[in-house]
């Protein structure tokens, strides 16, 4: 049978209903092989303290759930396994959001603003008798947005966000306005790239990068952000 290891867990503290401020607390863990940090929160939770609050779903790395901020790196915890960041791991909240409790954030302003770009496909005419066909060609211009698993690794990460007052609609929702945008079957460009050009849509990028560096899924948001600013200026001179 492997071997197991000591891993020492520092993990971010804060109930905002009882704590004045927030702190770290270590926790001595015995990590079998291949065990993620997500794994290592469920130990921590069933034997040593059943307080801890952290969000998790899937468990496969594909629903963005258990988004944190891992030894000053954004990861899924899913997918992290105590092997590569270990045996000293530090497990915060993502950085910039409001803490609900322990790792758990207030994903609301980001969910509000990828409500804006209308990130559905919308139908411009009768649905045709069995689909609406696209070519490998036509696909190919948004594949990459469509990896995009919403974790909010990138909007945490977004300068234009910390300073936004939670209005900068943020890398997310504007990589999915791009996904659609780019769509061939679509019909609602005119009216998502109008909101995503508004006053604080697109123009609020200033091509940090930090999106890009962050996504632990290795999309691309920066350059959907500037495929979205070349066609909404199209869009201004041309009116196409
Ligand atoms: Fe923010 Fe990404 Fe632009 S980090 S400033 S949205 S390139």
């Amino acid at each position: 049978m492997a071997a197991t290891k000591d891993v020492l867990l520092n993990v971010f503290r804060f109930n905002p209903d009882v704590d004045s401020k927030p702190r770290y607390d270590a926790f001595a863990l015995e990590a079998k092989p291949g065990m993620t940090v997500l794994e290592a929160l469920f130990a921590l939770l069933e034997r040593q303290d059943g307080s801890l609050a952290f969000r998790y779903c899937c468990r496969g790395a594909v629903c963005g759930a258990c988004a944190m901020y891992i030894n000053g790196v954004y990861r899924l915890a899913c997918k992290t396994q105590l092997d590569i960041v270990g045996p000293q791991v530090t497990v915060s909240p993502l950085p910039f959001m409001r803490v609900i409790k322990d790792l758990v954030v207030d994903m609301a302003p980001f969910w509000r603003n990828y409500e804006k770009v209308m990130p559905y496909l919308v139908e411009g005419s009768r649905a045709p008798e069995r689909e609406r066909g696209q070519s490998p060609r036509q696909r190919a211009v948004f594949d990459d947005a469509t990896c995009c698993i919403l974790c909010g690794c990138c909007y945490s990460s977004c300068p234009s966000v910390w300073t936004g007052g939670g209005e900068y609609l943020g890398p997310s929702a504007l990589n999915k306005a791009w996904r659609f945008v780019s769509d061939s079957r679509d019909a609602g460009a005119r009216e998502r790239l109008a909101v995503a050009a508004s006053e604080n849509g697109l123009w609020r990028c200033h091509t940090a990068f930090n999106c890009t560096e962050a996504c632990p899924k290795n999309t691309n948001p920066t350059q959907a952000i500037q495929n979205l600013k070349a066609r909404a200026v199209k869009r201004a001179l041309t009116g196409r």
